[in-house]
């Protein structure tokens, strides 16, 4: 595995001025990083982060990206669009996108494939909701979920990147333990391994309540590469710490 990966993603949240006060004292004291790191933030901002990121160890990518090319879709933003402003990432999949947007695993596939079209890298997510937890269903849900991407994308499958991200733990401050997360990003280790001969080439990263005192126990763990951070990513000083602990 190369380095690990620390995402960003701010969901719904910032403003020109909030964003760029949080992006300088990232960038003020991120140093030399040991891990790559990226920011998703709001397709409004995604110029902001090309003008203040350029040149820098930080990339930056989107939060969703259309499943069509162009054309009349209203409201939608194109991965050729995410590609001016420059995004190397675009996280497609989220579960509240799943969840209030209506977007199933076909179309989850289809959009990781429309990013890799273009050279962007989707951040796939999957994970699944308490309810699903608790009639012992995570095995099936997140191997159902992966499996409509690995289905679509072929032998691209070594161009994505994997979040983990239990439903339950997100937003929520309770985490998976590290065994628990661990074992769910070895089946789907396993799982890629069946469908590429270089599964250690895709980042599983972990999300859900990642924080500065719970990120090096997650990212200790053998199978997870990263993690996909909200809320301490809108915090300098916690996102910095997370980033430290996957140097
Ligand atoms: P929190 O870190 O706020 O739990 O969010 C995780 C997440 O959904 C990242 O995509």
């Amino acid at each position: 595995m190369s380095k690990k990966l620390i995402a960003g993603n701010w969901k719904m949240n910032g403003s020109l001025a909030a964003n760029e006060a949080l992006v300088r004292a990232m960038l003020a004291g991120i140093g030399q990083p040991l891990a790559e790191v990226a920011l998703c933030a709001p397709a409004p901002y995604l110029a902001q982060l090309q003008a203040l990121l350029l040149g820098s160890p930080i990339a930056w990518g989107s939060q969703d990206v259309s499943a069509h090319e162009q054309g009349a879709y209203t409201g939608e933003i194109s991965v050729s669009m995410l590609k001016d402003f420059g995004c190397r990432y675009a996280i497609v999949g989220h579960s509240e996108r799943r969840q209030y947007h209506g977007e199933t695993d076909e179309i989850v596939a289809t959009k990781a494939q429309r990013a890799l079209s273009a050279g962007v890298t989707p951040i796939v997510c999957v994970g699944e909701t308490l309810a699903e937890r608790e009639a012992n269903e995570t095995e099936s849900v997140v191997k159902r979920q992966l499996a409509a991407v690995i289905h679509t994308v072929g032998h691209c499958i070594t161009e994505i990147v994997v979040a983990y991200e239990p439903v339950w733990a997100i937003g929520t401050g309770k985490t998976a333990t590290p065994e628990m997360a661990q074992a769910v990003h070895a089946v789907l280790r396993a799982q890629l391994a069946a469908a590429t001969t270089n599964p250690k080439r895709v980042h599983i990263l972990y999300g859900g309540s990642m924080n500065a005192a719970n990120a090096a126990s997650l990212l200790a763990q053998p199978d997870i590469d990263g993690g996909l951070i909200g809320g301490a990513s809108l915090k300098a000083a916690d996102f910095l710490q997370i980033v430290a602990a996957a140097g």
